[in-house]
């Protein structure tokens, strides 16, 4: 208990600018953290304040990367910071996604928004599982085409016939020119998912974005035919202890950080109003 409220120094390894108020920062914490997908640390800022954030690529040469938005007041000083300068980590905590049931299956990942950067950490890594030979068809709905992050991986990463690839924008004049084997739509995320051909009972679907995509998409995953238990989706509520203590983040009986913050539809089909 006490070690997991205590901070580990962690350096600011690198920055990388993404789109507009989206930079991917990685972190070398002092001791080595394991870090699954779907799961997230606390990033504290000492002076300032914390914040919980998941990673965006599998935990490599030590260092945790994620993607993080200017969303307010502790991100904006993490923005004013340079390589070198030292932040705090706790963590990792909670449950993320069971990487066990996607081997064999088909995976269905469905992004919208800031949603494709814990996605594109269970996308490296599915990708990183040599064995692996099953579909991977990512489904990835943004405000306009500039925001659409992870862009040209995503399109480099279409080239390669496991890997199907569908893009939406709510808002777009002309839309951008990308591979012929992608495909762009102006509209909805879940309208993606008209026409798109697969196998839903060989399918475990992953789902992250603002509680308005799950409202839309999860029971209409189900009536296509994929079993509840197969499809997962990550809460977001404002955390504070990250382990169970301090009741900041329970929503419908359950602890988001501890029991979460991962849960399939079958469990968030009994915790009535979390999202
Ligand atoms: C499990 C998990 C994983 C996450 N992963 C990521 C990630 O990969 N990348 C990322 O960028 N973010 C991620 N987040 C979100 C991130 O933690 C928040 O954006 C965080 O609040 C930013 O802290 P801040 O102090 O900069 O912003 P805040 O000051 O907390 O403001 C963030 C936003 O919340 C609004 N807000 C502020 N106070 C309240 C309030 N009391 N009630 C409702 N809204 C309020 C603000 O207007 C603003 O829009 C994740 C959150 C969780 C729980
Ligand atoms: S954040 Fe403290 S109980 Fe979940």
């Amino acid at each position: 208990m006490k070690d997991a409220l205590q901070p580990v120094a962690a350096v600011l390894h690198n920055i990388v600018p993404m789109a507009t108020d989206n930079h991917i920062f990685s972190f070398l914490p002092e001791q080595p953290m394991a870090l699954a997908p779907g799961q997230f640390v606390e990033i504290t800022l000492p002076g300032v304040g914390s914040f919980p954030v998941s990673a965006c690529d599998q935990v490599r040469d030590g260092l945790i990367t994620a993607c993080i938005r200017r969303a307010g007041r502790v991100t904006e000083a993490l923005y004013q910071l340079e390589m070198g300068d030292v932040i705090g980590l706790r963590g990792p905590f909670g449950k993320g996604f069971p990487l066990e049931l996607f081997k064999d299956q088909d995976a269905l990942l469905i992004a919208g928004g800031l949603g494709m950067a814990p996605l594109r950490g269970l996308l490296q890594a599915l990708l990183d599982d040599p064995h692996r030979k099953a579909r991977i068809i990512v489904l990835y709905g943004s405000r306009e085409p500039e925001a659409l992050l992870f862009r040209e991986e995503l399109v480099e990463l279409s080239k390669e016939a496991q890997i199907e690839v569908r893009f939406s924008v709510d808002f777009a004049e002309t839309l951008p020119s990308l591979d012929d084997r992608v495909v762009c739509k102006i509209g909805l995320v879940n309208e993606l998912l008209t026409d798109l051909n697969f196998a839903p009972r060989q399918t475990v679907a992953a789902v992250c974005g603002p509680p308005a995509l799950y409202h839309c998409i999860l029971e209409e995953l189900a009536l296509i035919g994929i079993p509840a238990a197969k499809i997962f989706a990550t809460l977001e509520r404002r955390m504070r202890c990250g382990v169970g203590e301090c009741c900041h983040c329970v929503a419908a009986g359950r602890y988001i950080c501890k029991d979460g913050p991962v849960f399939s539809l079958e469990q968030l089909r009994t915790m009535t109003e979390a999202i």
